[in-house]
């Protein structure tokens, strides 16, 4: 898309914020001290849109994140520093899930604040595969096992899982999976892994309850069958992968963890 900036000069306070906050210095002012964009925008804009979206007036448009189209931040919605902080201590990695299944809107939903999550450059390189199909689940769930079987390692979850009992993928009803082209981003790694993150907790706030799926992504950097199941895009590979559903147990207390490893200097 041609990138192209407008400035309502009725409304611009020439406040520069859109100048300090443009990641690669890509907007100067012109004669008259209003914003304009440098040519080198055409090639270096990482389409964040941060120009527009500070403007406290109102002022700017710009062709890669229109105004019209940006949602206000809405100050009555944004939770205090105590919820958050127990919204983010009482996250726990779920193990047993209920049989009962997410609806599709409710996982599109949560699914879709981890297009907010930070990407390197604003790559965006994130891709989805949500496995909805609790049969599907246990379809990977058993090629996992099965790859384990191959190697001759964890022989406790090869004996749970020949006993009927899932401790790879804990019988979640549903299964998320990070994938990307590592020729297309500078970091795919934490990409995902931050996506993953905003996934985890978006679904805590919608009451389901998730667990990093460790031996699976392991399985899909090293088991061909598995690989070849997803049919990935060219180039793409696996990053990250959570179980989830709605959880069977209700947590009553926070664990306690290790105090936090810091220098201050
Ligand atoms: C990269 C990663 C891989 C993980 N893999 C697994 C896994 O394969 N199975 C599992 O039960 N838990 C897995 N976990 C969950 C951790 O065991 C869990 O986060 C940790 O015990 C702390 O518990 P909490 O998340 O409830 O605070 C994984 C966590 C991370 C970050």
């Amino acid at each position: 898309m041609k990138i192209s900036l407008t400035v309502d000069r009725e409304k611009c306070k020439k406040c520069t914020s859109c100048i300090a906050e443009c990641p690669f210095d890509l907007i100067n002012e012109d004669k008259e001290g209003f914003p304009q964009l440098r040519k080198a925008a055409v090639k270096k804009c990482i389409r964040c849109g941060h120009c527009m979206a500070v403007c406290s007036a109102d002022a700017l448009d710009i062709t890669i994140s229109p105004l019209a189209a940006s949602l206000l931040v809405n100050k009555d919605l944004l939770p205090s520093t105590d919820t958050v902080q127990h919204f983010l201590l009482s996250r726990r990695s779920i193990r047993s899930y209920k049989k009962r299944r997410a609806d599709h809107d409710t996982l599109a939903q949560a699914l879709d604040v981890t297009r907010y999550a930070p990407s390197a450059h604003n790559g965006q390189p994130v891709h989805w595969i949500m496995v909805e199909d609790p049969a599907e689940v246990k379809k990977l769930a058993g090629m996992v096992v099965e790859w384990m079987r191959e190697l001759k390692v964890f022989p406790g979850l090869i004996r749970a899982w020949d006993q009927g009992e899932d401790k790879v993928l804990r019988g979640a009803p549903h299964l998320a999976i990070t994938h990307a082209d590592p020729g297309k981003s500078e970091h795919p790694v934490e990409d995902c892994t931050l996506a993953t993150c905003y996934l985890d907790l978006s679904l805590h706030s919608h009451g389901l309850g998730s667990c990093w799926a460790g031996f699976l992504v392991q399985a899909f950097q090293h088991y061909q069958p598995i690989i070849d199941a997803l049919a990935l895009p060219e180039n793409h590979k696996v990053y990250t992968a959570l179980m989830l559903g709605y959880p069977k147990f209700r947590y009553r207390h926070i664990p306690q963890r290790d105090d936090v490893k810091v220098r201050w200097k």
